[in-house]
């Protein structure tokens, strides 16, 4: 198995580089974020308690996120690895991953950080905005989703790289380009 955790700011291209990176190598793509729209267009329990979070940008509770990210693992029993993109956000998060993977004999081998500078990020986010409609695409909510990762998700970084398990990625130019940088880590 090969899992990857593609890590990294709001707007970085975590959704757009795991697509690719999950077709190239056959790996399961587990989005929390996807999945937790999923939820809320569903109008799920757990959609409409994190709908209150996601629209001001403030991460859901780790104990739900958790919860579903164990049951999206165990409805995938062969897969050939996965690509975590936004998970896990906090050290709890990375804590709860590692003994979960520990338990199915596997771990975690690659911690990618896109690295891109906020005004890049800004200006992603606005332009997705006007083009997916995406609610939490707003200037206010975009700048507070940046704060609460520089705030709780960057201390994920060192957890891994203690591990050995960091790569930072320069995530500024073309997709492909950013896609070839991934695949030239991924192949040591
Ligand atoms: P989530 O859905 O994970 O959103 P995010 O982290 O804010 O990241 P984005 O999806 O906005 O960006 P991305 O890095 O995927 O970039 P993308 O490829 O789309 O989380 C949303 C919310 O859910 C959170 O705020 C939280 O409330 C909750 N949540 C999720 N996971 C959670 C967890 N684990 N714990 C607690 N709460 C959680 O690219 C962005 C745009 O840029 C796109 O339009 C794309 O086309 C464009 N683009 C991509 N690459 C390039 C490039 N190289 N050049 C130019 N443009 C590019
Ligand atoms: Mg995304």
């Amino acid at each position: 198995m090969t899992n990857i955790v593609l890590f990294g700011p709001p707007g970085s291209g975590k959704g757009t580089q795991a697509k690719r990176l999950c077709e190239k190598f056959d790996l399961v793509h587990l989005s929390t974020g996807d999945i937790l729209r999923k939820e809320m267009n569903e109008r799920t329990p757990l959609g409409k308690k994190a709908k209150a979070f996601m629209g001001k940008g403030e991460l859901v509770p780790d104990r739900d996120v958790v919860e579903m990210v164990a049951h999206a693992i165990d409805s995938h029993g062969y897969a050939n690895g996965f690509i975590f993109d936004g998970f896990p956000r906090t050290i709890a998060q990375a804590e709860f991953l590692d003994e979960m993977l520990k338990e199915r004999d596997t771990e975690v081998h690659y911690l990618i950080i896109l690295d891109v500078t906020h005004d890049e990020l800004v200006e992603r986010l606005l332009k997705r905005g006007q083009i997916e409609g995406r609610t939490d695409d707003t200037p206010e909510v975009i700048e507070n989703r940046i704060k609460v990762y520089h705030e709780q998700t960057a201390p994920v970084i060192s957890y891994y790289r203690n591990k050995g398990k960091y790569f930072p990625v320069n995530g500024i130019g073309s997709i492909d380009e950013i896609t070839e940088r991934i695949v030239q880590v991924m192949q040591g």
